[in-house]
C-alpha cells in the first residue's frame, strides 16, 4: 500500500513524481475528532465543489486535472475508488498562512467582538448581533499549527513572517476570490460566511491551492432560513453535531459510530451544497 506523503483529518495527498495527488477521503471530523463512520461519497462532493470554484474563478491555482486515465495510481489504490475524489495537482511550496476570510460575524469571530469589539484586532462598529453580515468581508489570516488549532494573528505578523508583497497580495487575492464566491453562491440561495484559503509558489507564482470553499473549509448557511441573533443552520454537519450532542459522548473519548439515518441524511445534505452550487446533478447520486 502506498504511504501518502501527508494525512490530513480528511485528505490524503500521494507523491506521482512531477504533481501531487490529492485524495479526499469520505472521513468526517466533529468536535475535533475524526468519527468512527464515513460519510459516502462525502470526499468526492468535496473534490467536486473545489474542482468546480477552480474552474470559476479567475485567478491561477494548482488543479491539474481529475482525469486518472494515463496516471501511475499509488500502489492499493484503484481508479474505481479515486475517480471523482482525487485531483492531480502542481507541486507547491505553501505559505505557511491561512488565509481565513469573513463575511459574517461568528464562531471565534462572534466571541472575539464580545470581548473586544474587534475581530482580529480590525474594529467593527458597535451593536452587531451574532452572525450579523458585515459591511465588507475582512481578512482574519491564522498561523497554520501543526498539532491543534490555527492561531489568529495580525497582519503586522503576517507582514513579518512572509515578508510585506506576498502579505499584501494574499489579503487582496483573498478578499477578491471569496467576494466573487460569496456573490455567486448567494445567487443559489446559499450563505458563504466565512472561508479559509491556502496559497502556495508555484515557479515563482503565487497561486491558489488546497481545497476551495467548501463546506469542510467554510461555513455554508441555508439563505432562506438565516436569521441573525442566533447561531445559523449548517448545511453539512448540523445533523452529526446534533446527534452528538443528543449522546452521552463526553468530547473527550473516541467518538461513537453514527447511526445509518445520520449518515444517509449528512450525504444527503452534502450532496444538495454540491448540487445547489453547481446546477449540476452529482455523478454519484
Ligand atoms: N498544491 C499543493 N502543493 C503542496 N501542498 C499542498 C497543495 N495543496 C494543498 N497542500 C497541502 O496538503 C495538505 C492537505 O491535506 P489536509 O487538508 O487533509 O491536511 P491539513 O490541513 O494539514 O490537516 P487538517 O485539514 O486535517 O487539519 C495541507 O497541508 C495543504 O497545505
Ligand atoms: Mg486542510
Amino acid at each position: 500500500m502506498a504511504v501518502p506523503v501527508r494525512q490530513g483529518k480528511v485528505r490524503d495527498v500521494y507523491d506521482i513524481g512531477e504533481y501531487y495527488l490529492m485524495v479526499a477521503s469520505d472521513r468526517i471530523s466533529a468536535f475535533d475528532y475524526i468519527l468512527p463512520t464515513l460519510i459516502p461519497d462525502k470526499g468526492r462532493v468535496l473534490t467536486q465543489i473545489s474542482k468546480f470554484w477552480f474552474e470559476r474563478f479567475d485567478v491561477p491555482n494548482h488543479l491539474v486535472s481529475t482525469d486518472l486515465s494515463g496516471i501511475d495510481l499509488p500502489e492499493g489504490l484503484s481508479a474505481e475508488e479515486l475517480e471523482g475524489r482525487t485531483m492531480v495537482v502542481k507541486k507547491c511550496e505553501v505559505v505557511p498562512i491561512e488565509c481565513v476570510v469573513r463575511g459574517y460575524l461568528v464562531g471565534s469571530g462572534w466571541k472575539d467582538y464580545q470581548s473586544t469589539g474587534a475581530v482580529c484586532g480590525i474594529d467593527l462598529p458597535a451593536g452587531l448581533p451574532n452572525c450579523a453580515k458585515f459591511p465588507e468581508a475582512i481578512f482574519t489570516p491564522a498561523t497554520k499549527a501543526e498539532e491543534g488549532h490555527d492561531e489568529n494573528v495580525s497582519f503586522e505578523r503576517v507582514v513579518q513572517e512572509i515578508g510585506l508583497e506576498t502579505a499584501e497580495a494574499l489579503k487582496q487575492k483573498s478578499l477578491h476570490v471569496y467576494t466573487q464566491g460569496r456573490d455567486y453562491a448567494a445567487s443559489k440561495g446559499i450563505i458563504l460566511a466565512d472561508t479559509k484559503f491556502e496559497w502556495g509558489f508555484h515557479q515563482g507564482e503565487l497561486i491558489l491551492i488546497d481545497e476551495v470553499m467548501t463546506p469542510d473549509s467554510s461555513r455554508f448557511w441555508p439563505a432562506d432560513q438565516y436569521e441573525p441573533g442566533r447561531n445559523q443552520l449548517s448545511f453539512d454537519k448540523q445533523f452529526v453535531r446534533e446527534w452528538l450532542e443528543s449522546t452521552t459522548w463526553d468530547k473527550n473519548s473516541p467518538p461513537p459510530e453514527l447511526p445509518a439515518e445520520i449518515v444517509a441524511k449528512t450525504r444527503e445534505k452534502y450532496i444538495d451544497a454540491f448540487e445547489r452550487l453547481s446546477g449540476q446533478t452529482f455523478k454519484w447520486r
